[in-house]
């Protein structure tokens, strides 16, 4: 266990800079997320922690010790990749064993603990199978019993789920974590799944182009996003631009609206975040009461257990609506849209 540090971190791949000057505190004990697109430096950032990257200047600590040139095989890590990476000409507990044997581990405690990792990830009755001879969730489960078999400083994993079907990995994710805070280790996760993000962290980063757009807790960057892209990149937001008018008030389709309006500013690009759960159809102008805004409905899909609504405003502009069970509104029906005055107003 250790509390990871990442100080001014820089890496450049010829005249492409992928991490600028990237500052990080990953506390210790936490399962950390590293959220963000496709090429924002994510796996270029976890490399450097697993000590398979150097970076070009910035340091990298575990508690007090600045690892930043120790070798990988010296930092005492547990890595799970995306493609399991297991030998697939090795036993199930040869590839679990492996790690402990070249640290010279006496062979009764590689009996005793690669027999327990095994029985940890429910896969104790695999032994002896080969690790082509796996499902793709067992080799996960292997990847992990591997990495973790060792009692590494630090699990790093990027994307360790994103090759298993939808099922497979509702189920990885709780196992995952159960393990994480069982052994209580330092957890840097890689994902570009923002539900699979909010479901497991103690702490998100989301990443933009190389650096932090912005850290903290699941339930704390759902809430109070501070930009448009991680409020459109955590949860699915309808993002409208609004005209500022005095603390507590946007103008939006010809009607004023109380909102939350502490991050606004004047003159700027405000921009009103509704998160479309949030939202509430009604038919009529007075149960909308003094938030309301005129929409009309332009789609609806029911899905069961919710149902998805598409508006349109007088300007054209659309919402999408949540809203739980078989919502009985027509297509093309006139309708009232209840804004929440917790919607937050945000200008970046
Ligand atoms: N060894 C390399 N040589 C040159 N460019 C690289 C190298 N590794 C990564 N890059 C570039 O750095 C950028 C960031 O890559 P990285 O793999 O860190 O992204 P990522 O966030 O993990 O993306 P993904 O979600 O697709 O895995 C990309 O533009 C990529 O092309
Ligand atoms: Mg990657």
């Amino acid at each position: 266990m250790s509390t990871i540090t990442i100080q001014n971190l820089s890496k450049q791949f010829e005249q492409h800079h992928v991490l600028q000057g990237l500052d990080l505190t990953i506390a210790d004990g936490s399962f950390f997320t590293l959220l963000g697109p496709s090429g924002c430096g994510k796996t270029t950032l976890l490399r450097c922690i697993a000590g398979f990257n150097a970076p070009d200047s910035g340091r990298i600590l575990f508690d007090q010790d600045d690892i930043t040139g120790v070798p990988a095989h010296q930092r005492n890590i547990g890595m799970v990749f995306q493609d399991y990476a297991l030998f697939p000409d090795k036993t199930v507990y040869d590839n679990v064993a492996y790690g402990l044997r070249a640290r010279k581990v006496a062979p009764d405690e590689v009996r005793a603990r690669a027999t327990q990792a095994l029985e940890l990830v429910g896969l104790d009755g695999y032994a002896g199978r080969f690790a082509a001879q796996l499902s793709g969730g067992q080799r996960q489960r292997v990847a992990l019993a591997r990495a973790l078999v060792i009692r590494p400083r630090v699990l790093l994993m990027d994307e360790p789920l994103s090759n298993l079907d939808a099922k497979l990995r509702l189920s990885m994710r709780d196992m995952i974590r159960d393990l994480q805070r069982q052994a209580r280790i330092t957890t840097v996760f890689v994902t570009h799944d923002q539900e699979e993000a909010l479901a497991m962290s103690d702490q998100v980063a989301v990443m933009l182009a190389g650096s932090i757009a912005q850290m903290g807790a699941p339930e704390f960057l759902y809430a109070s996003p501070a930009s448009a892209y991680v409020a459109d990149f955590v949860g699915s937001a309808n993002l409208l631009s609004v005209d500022y008018t005095g603390p507590g008030t946007v103008a939006l389709g010809g009607r004023t609206l109380q909102v939350d309006t502490a991050a606004a500013e004047p003159l700027a690009n405000n921009q009103l975040v509704l998160r479309s759960e949030a939202l509430t159809l009604v038919w009529t102008e007075q149960q909308a009461g003094s938030n309301g805004l005129p929409v009309t409905l332009s789609g609806r899909q029911y899905l069961g257990a919710r149902t998805l609504l598409r508006v349109a405003l007088p300007d054209g502009r659309m919402l999408q609506v949540d809203a739980p069970g078989l919502q009985r509104h027509q297509v093309g029906q006139a309708l009232w849209l209840k804004v929440p005055p917790s919607s937050r107003v945000i200008c970046r």
